[in-house]
């Protein structure tokens, strides 16, 4: 069977043909980070009308690379929430009229368990039940998993989202937007032992999230270095160095917090597999620390190819294939913009 997934939860605008849930025969990613670098951030009105104005063609372009046509397609799956509801509103609008048009079921997929499938879109596959982390702009929340379509929330960020401190802490020193892709790039170069920035742990085994205050350690720093030029302009000075170990410094408390809460969910659980996704599991040093601190405590770590890290509409394809009994012909189905802890 043909599944076509649609994603427009934030500022990607994705379509994604699946056939079962082995082929992928289509995956088209439109991302909207031209238009939002310049506000620092996702501006949700206008990723509303970009989803508009893109809808049409990536649905289309997703169709046409299948090498299928819309009749063929037997369900639709389209992200129901959690995101902006402008952004939601337009994928879901769109799927129903192709539902309503050409009488194909469409179900709605929880964004969540898009990226908490996503890894299956990779070679190497896990075993269920596993313990995943799902860190991205929007989330840093950990779950346990016990099939496709079935999983609990162990633990959330109580303020930002790893991604959000990300993209905060490029904000602060100039790097633009988003900013995990450069603040991983510039990491490399730099010294992770440099500045050492606060771990956020909170209570002793608690599984929740704070990341607001390293956001707040990072802009302190930089004021009282004075690594900016011009704090105002936000000019870097000319010391890429000492840009560069501030960026290490942070990846690594934000990468510390984030495998040390994962693993210790999986050994109090005793869960033996452990899953990484969402936007900020492209960064490679959190990949790299989490694969050899899970190996060391004989845990087997799997992460989805960083192509399917970030917002795409293949996972939601996947997850909806799983859920395609729950497809239907109605239309009062509406949108969510948070997270749904099952
Ligand atoms: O999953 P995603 O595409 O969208 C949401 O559902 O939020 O995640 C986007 C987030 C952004 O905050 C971005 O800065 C972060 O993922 N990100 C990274 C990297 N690539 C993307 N963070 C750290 N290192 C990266 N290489
Ligand atoms: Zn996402």
């Amino acid at each position: 069977m043909y599944i076509l997934g649609i994603e427009s939860s934030c500022d990607e605008t994705a379509a994604a043909v699946m056939e079962n849930d082995s082929r992928l025969l289509s995956n088209i990613v439109n991302t909207q980070i031209d238009i939002h670098r310049k506000y620092g951030g996702v501006v949700p009105e206008l990723a509303s009308r970009k989803h508009l104005e893109d809808i049409y063609p990536v649905v289309d372009a997703a169709i046409q690379e299948a090498g299928i046509t819309l009749d063929q397609i037997d369900t639709i799956a389209v992200t129901q929430g959690p995101g902006l509801i402008g952004s939601l509103l337009v994928g879901l609008s769109f799927a129903k009229a192709i539902s309503l048009v050409k009488k194909i079921p469409y179900v709605g997929v929880d964004h969540m368990a898009g990226h908490l499938i996503s890894v299956f879109l990779g070679h190497k596959k896990p075993e269920f039940p596993y313990i995943a982390l799902v860190a991205s702009g929007g989330h840093s929340s950990i779950f346990h998993v016990s099939s496709p379509s079935a999983y609990s929330l162990l633990g959330r960020t109580r303020d930002d989202a790893a991604g959000e401190a990300f993209d905060k802490v490029a904000k602060i020193i100039g790097l633009g937007y988003p900013g995990g892709p450069a603040i991983g790039a510039l990491s490399k170069k730099g010294n992770p032992e440099a500045v050492k920035f606060p771990r956020s742990w909170l209570e002793p085994g608690s599984p929740d999230f704070s990341f607001s205050g390293i956001k707040t350690s990072v802009a302190n720093y930089v004021k009282q270095n004075k690594v900016l030029s011009d704090q105002e302009a936000r000019q870097p000075v000319d010391q890429e160095s000492l840009i560069a170990d501030i960026c290490a410094s942070f990846q690594e408390a934000v990468v510390d917090v984030l495998v040390e809460k994962t693993l210790t969910c999986a050994l109090q659980k005793n869960i033996k597999t452990v899953v990484l996704s969402g936007g900020v599991s492209a960064n490679i040093r959190l990949r790299q620390v989490m694969e050899e601190r899970g190996h060391q405590k004989g845990l087997e770590v799997f992460m989805p190819p960083l192509e399917f890290c970030t917002d795409n509409a293949a996972m939601i394809a996947l997850a909806g294939y799983y859920q395609r009994d729950k497809a239907s012909l109605t239309y009062d189905m509406d949108v969510y913009s948070r997270i749904s802890a099952q």
